[in-house]
């Protein structure tokens, strides 16, 4: 054992730092500081049209932070005082944090064991008069069965906020 002078089992530099920074990042970072417009710029729009395109969606809005973006969701959706919000029992706290920022109730599912998401068999149990929303986490990369959570919200008439932050790129049937 190292502690007893052997080798170390994990040697110095095998963890690298994440995500890598490397000169792409660093000329657009300093032309986006040297240029007039450091929020909003030509820079945010060229990356929100290159998202959306890459997702396949019409439009992408950058934000300073996941959380951010979560906040204007719960807004986005309608979602106010005393309205219940369906959320993965097991997921980042900004998940939840961003239902109570808005007064909002969030009521905890529990996840699958298997995927470590939300169990969507258990969604429907948890849902009452007062539910607007779901939110749905796909945690480490791992997409939810969006299948059974849009048809439950359709059949509840649900907004659904789909927390990617975990999981951009990743696909869902392929
Ligand atoms: C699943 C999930 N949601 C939300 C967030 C919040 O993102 P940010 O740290 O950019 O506010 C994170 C951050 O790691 C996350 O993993």
């Amino acid at each position: 054992m190292a502690i007893n002078g052997g080798e170390r089992t994990i040697p110095d530099g095998i963890i690298k730092n994440w995500p890598p920074i490397d000169d792409v990042d660093r000329k657009y970072v300093l032309a986006s500081l040297e240029g007039s417009k450091h929020t909003f710029g030509p820079n945010c729009s060229a990356l929100e049209k290159e998202f959306a395109a890459g997702n396949g969606n019409k439009y992408a809005i950058t934000t300073n932070s996941g959380t951010a973006a979560l906040h204007m969701s719960v807004v986005a959706c309608g979602c106010g005082t005393g309205d219940e919000i369906i959320v993965p029992a097991y997921s980042w706290s900004s998940s939840a944090t961003c239902i109570l920022h808005h007064n909002c109730i969030p009521v905890f599912v529990d996840i699958d064991y298997d995927t470590m998401n939300i169990d969507t068999k258990k969604i429907e149990a948890a849902i009452t008069k007062k539910t607007k929303a779901i939110i749905v986490v796909h945690l480490h990369g791992l997409a939810v069965n969006m299948d059974e959570v849009n048809y439950i919200a359709k059949k509840y008439n649900l907004k659904v906020i789909e927390d990617a932050c975990q999981a951009v790129g990743s696909e869902f049937k392929g």
